[in-house]
C-alpha cells in the first residue's frame, strides 16, 4: 500500500527466558492509513502490547524484536535511541492502560503538557502554557485554567486518563498507539472517554492504533479490525465485514462470547471454552487449533496462511475460502 501511514512488515518479539526463547508475537504485518482507526483484539497474552511497545522502542530488556515497520518512511525499528526519541516526540504518540505510568507525580499537570511542546516544537513557556490549558479544556477538564496548576494526585481516574489524551495529542501526532486506555476505569466513563478520543483525533486527522478486549469499542469506534490470537494474525478486515461474518473460528467465538455490541456494557473477551496459550513454542499448525471444534487434522500440523477470502479481508484458516 503506498497510502499507508505506518507498514509493518513480518513484526515478530521474541523474549529470552531461562527456559528458552519465546515467541510473543510472530510475523505480524498490517497497514494504518493515514486517519484510519484500526482496533486490535485478543484475549490476554495474544501479543497486543507487546506490538506497541516494540514501535515505541519499549520492550523489556530480555525482548528482541525483527521485521520492518515503515511509518512516514523510516523503520521504527532500525532508529537510533536520539532519532526514535524525536519521532516519539512529535509524530508518534502512546496512551498507556495506567496514566500514572505516564504522568509525573512531582510535576504540575499543566508542565508536564506544555514541556512537550517546548521541547519539540520550540514554543515559548508561555505559549506552550496557553496551548496546554487549551487542551485540558478540550478534553473537558473542567475549570482547566487552575487545574493545570494542580498535581496528577489531584486528579480522579477519568480525569487522570483525560490528561493522558491532551498530553498525547497535544502535539498533533500522525499516529496514535492506545493501549487499553480505559480498562481501569468504570464502564460508562470507559465510553466516554473513548469517544472523546476518538473524536479528537479526528478533528486532529491522528489514525489511531487502539488496542481493547471490548468488542463494542470495536464496532462502535474502529474501522478496520485486526484479531490476534497467540502472537499471530487470525483475521483482517473492515470492522463492519468482520462484525456482519466473522471468517475465523476465534473471531466467531469472541462474537458468540459478545451478547450485545452495541451495549457499553459488553462483557471482556475469555469467554470460549480452553485456555490461551500462555508461552512456551510455536505449535507447528494453528495456534487456536488446541481449542478449535472445527478443526481438521492439517491444522494441527501446517500453519495456515494468512490469506485473503475478499479483496480487503484476510484470515488465517485452513477452512475459510479463498477469495475468487
Ligand atoms: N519481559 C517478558 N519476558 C517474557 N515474556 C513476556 C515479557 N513481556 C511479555 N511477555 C509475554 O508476551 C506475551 C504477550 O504479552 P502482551 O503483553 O503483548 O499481551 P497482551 O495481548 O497485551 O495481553 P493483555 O490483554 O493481558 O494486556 C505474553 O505471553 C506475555 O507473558
Ligand atoms: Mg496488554
Amino acid at each position: 500500500m503506498t497510502d499507508s501511514l505506518l507498514s509493518l512488515r513480518d513484526l515478530s518479539v521474541n523474549f529470552r527466558l531461562p527456559a528458552g526463547e519465546m515467541t510473543a508475537v510472530d510475523r505480524v504485518s498490517f497497514d494504518v492509513a493515514p486517519g484510519e482507526v484500526l482496533g486490535i483484539v485478543g484475549e490476554s497474552g495474544s501479543g497486543k502490547s507487546q506490538i506497541l511497545f516494540s514501535l515505541m522502542g519499549l520492550l523489556a530488556s530480555n525482548g528482541r524484536v525483527s521485521g520492518r515497520a515503515e511509518f512516514q518512511g523510516q523503520n521504527l525499528l532500525a532508529l537510533s535511541p536520539a532519532a526514535l526519541d524525536r519521532v516519539r516526540g512529535v509524530t508518534l504518540s502512546m496512551i498507556f492502560q495506567d496514566p500514572m505510568t505516564s504522568l509525573n507525580p512531582y510535576m504540575r499537570v499543566g508542565d508536564q503538557l506544555a514541556e512537550g511542546l517546548r521541547v519539540h516544537r520550540g514554543l515559548s513557556k508561555a505559549e506552550a502554557w496557553k496551548a496546554a490549558v487549551a487542551m485540558l479544556d478540550r478534553v473537558r477538564i473542567p475549570d482547566a485554567a487552575n487545574r493545570a496548576r494542580r498535581y496528577p494526585h489531584e486528579f480522579s481516574g477519568g480525569m487522570r486518563q483525560r490528561v493522558m489524551i491532551a498530553m498525547a495529542l497535544l502535539v498533533r501526532p500522525a499516529l496514535l498507539l492506545a493501549d487499553e486506555p480505559t480498562t481501569a476505569l468504570d464502564v460508562t466513563i470507559q465510553a466516554q472517554v473513548l469517544d472523546l478520543m476518538a473524536e479528537l483525533g479526528r478533528e486532529i486527522g491522528s489514525a489511531i492504533v487502539l488496542v481493547t478486549h471490548d468488542l463494542g469499542v470495536v464496532a462502535r469506534l474502529c474501522d478496520r479490525v485486526i484479531v490476534l490470537y497467540g502472537g499471530r494474525v487470525m483475521e483482517e478486515g473492515p470492522a463492519e465485514a468482520m462484525f456482519d461474518a466473522p471468517a475465523h473460528p476465534y473471531a466467531q467465538g469472541l462474537l458468540a462470547a459478545t451478547p450485545r455490541l452495541d451495549d457499553v456494557l459488553t462483557p471482556r473477551l475469555g469467554t470460549i471454552p480452553g485456555t490461551p496459550r500462555s508461552g512456551g513454542a510455536m505449535l507447528p499448525g494453528c495456534p487456536f487449533a488446541p481449542r478449535c471444534t472445527v478443526k481438521i487434522a492439517a491444522c494441527e500440523t501446517t500453519q495456515p496462511p494468512l490469506a485473503a477470502i475478499a479483496p480487503d479481508r484476510r484470515a488465517a484458516c485452513h477452512l475459510t475460502k479463498a477469495a475468487p
